[in-house]
């Protein structure tokens, strides 16, 4: 069976493909001159809905809140947090800049492609620390009733939550992709759907 800590690997996946649209969006504004107004506001709702408030909920209320039950002093989660709270940053600044880069106002469009860069490349990195050093060094740190009590809570979470959000937000990233010629790989989110919804 899977653990509460794939699930979030698994996210990652998805989330590694939004960046890649979100790059070629970027591209694609500063090439034409303006920014796509529906494709824009898919990435900026997915950023926040489910990069944000599903994934990084799931860490920051469960996953990180155990590691600091095991970790004294400042944990390497810390960063992690700080890098969060990073993030949202350049989110909202795209946000805020976004329907004017849709109408083509240029110090908009620079931004807006700047945050969207200064994303990309804080959460690859941010992504590939969890994965290959906290995510281990946690799993680590569990027992196998510390795993059965990290996958309840994760549950409840997603219950709360509505249930649905993997569903929407992993066809929404689908779409994208096949919209910006971006590869998306199934076999990485089959368990997302099967045990979230
Ligand atoms: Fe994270
Ligand atoms: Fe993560």
């Amino acid at each position: 069976m899977i653990t509460a800590i794939q699930i979030l690997v698994q996210e990652h996946r998805v989330i590694e493909s939004m960046l890649l649209c979100l790059e070629r969006l970027a591209e694609q504004a500063e090439r034409d001159g303006k920014l796509d107004n529906e494709r824009s506001g898919t990435i900026i709702d997915f950023l926040r809905e489910f990069a944000d408030a599903c994934h990084h909920g799931k860490e920051e209320d469960v996953l990180f809140k155990f590691s600091d039950t095991r970790t004294v002093g400042h944990g390497p989660v810390e960063v992690l947090r700080d890098e969060h709270t990073e993030g949202r940053g350049y989110v909202s600044v795209m946000a805020k800049n976004r329907l004017k880069a849709v109408s083509g106002n240029p110090g908009a469009i620079r931004s807006f492609c700047e945050s969207a860069r200064d994303l990309t490349n804080m959460l690859r990195r941010h992504i590939q620390r969890e994965d290959e050093v906290v995510f281990p060094m946690i799993e680590e740190q569990c027992q196998s009733s510390d795993a059965d009590q990290l996958w309840q809570e994760f549950v409840t979470v997603e219950k709360i939550a509505g249930g649905d959000r993997h569903k929407k937000f992993v066809e929404s990233a689908r779409s994208c992709c096949r919209h910006f010629n971006v590869p998306f790989h199934e076999d990485h989110i089959t368990q997302l759907i099967v045990n979230f919804g």
